[in-house]
């Protein structure tokens, strides 16, 4: 398979999607507190993704070749947790740091974002990571037009938060969406600028860093999804599904409580 081009009729249908995942995160937002599950944050998801919005939550029995089917609706990974983490009966606790990402299923079409969440209070570190790695999504985001390469977005996210003493991990990216949860291209979050695949217009792909406080290192636990630091150091990730646009970007996965674009410093 190659990258899919959307129609403006396909868009129609991804937009609806994006914003519903989006709206997911909105719904959720009030419950993430000291004390809930993420089994309970879970629930609630696959409850509102199935009965308010008619859609399907696409990681529960998620299996691509290698893995065992994803046995939950949304991924909850804490602290130093990259990725893919599964919810389980365990309280947060203030301090926590826990991304949430919701893909949804609607007319056949893929929305994917993910933000982070700050349980209770949390460290200066803490918030720092998250906020740095929102920068560093967006400063992908921002570059988004047709002609530029993938290595453009690539390397604007690495030099950006490696600028800052924090390290990106290589071996997970963003990626092509549409019909399907994980089409091509891969979107590197590192790289060479003038490198890689050009933007054209009606390329929709998903920008999703996962910004690590110490080494870039990762390791798998033994449930065959979760990924950790293998320092143990903090991780973030913030997800956006975008659209290339005949002048520059649209982004899909927004809904009104969708967190405002920051000020980035040009450069
Ligand atoms: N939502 C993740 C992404 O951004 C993929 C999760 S796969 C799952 O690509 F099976 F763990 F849900
Ligand atoms: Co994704
Ligand atoms: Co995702």
């Amino acid at each position: 398979m190659s990258i899919t081009i959307k129609t403006e009729a396909d868009v129609q249908g991804m937009r609806i999607a994006g914003r519903l995942a989006s709206e997911v995160l909105d719904m959720l937002t009030a419950h993430v507190r000291p004390g809930v599950s993420t089994d309970e944050l879970d629930r609630l998801a696959h409850e509102h993704i199935v009965r308010v919005q008619g859609a399907v939550p696409a990681p529960l029995n998620y299996a691509p070749p290698g893995y065992t089917p994803y046995p939950k609706s949304i991924c909850t990974s804490i602290n130093h947790q990259v990725c893919h983490g599964i919810p389980n009966e365990r309280a947060l606790k203030s301090g926590d740091i826990v991304n949430i990402d919701v893909t949804v299923i609607k007319d056949g079409w893929h929305g994917d974002t993910s933000r982070m969440f700050i349980v209770g209070e949390g460290s200066i570190a803490a918030r720092r990571l998250c906020q740095l790695t929102y920068e560093a999504m967006w400063h992908g985001i921002a570059k988004v037009r047709p002609g530029i390469r993938l290595g453009d977005i690539g390397h604007t996210i690495q030099t950006f938060t490696e600028r800052q003493g924090y390290s990106v991990v290589r071996e997970f990216c963003g990626h092509g969406i549409g019909r399907k949860f994980h089409e091509e291209p891969q979107v590197l979050h590192y790289g060479h600028p003038g490198t890689l695949e050009p933007l054209v217009p009606g390329m929709v792909f998903t920008i999703e860093p996962m910004v690590n406080a110490g080494r870039r290192e990762i390791k798998e636990l033994g449930d065959g999804w979760t990924i950790v630091t293998k320092d143990r150091s903090l991780s973030a990730q913030w997800e956006h599904t975008v659209l290339v646009t005949e002048d520059g970007y649209e982004v899909l996965t927004v809904s009104a409580g969708t967190p405002a674009p920051p000020q980035l410093a040009p450069g």
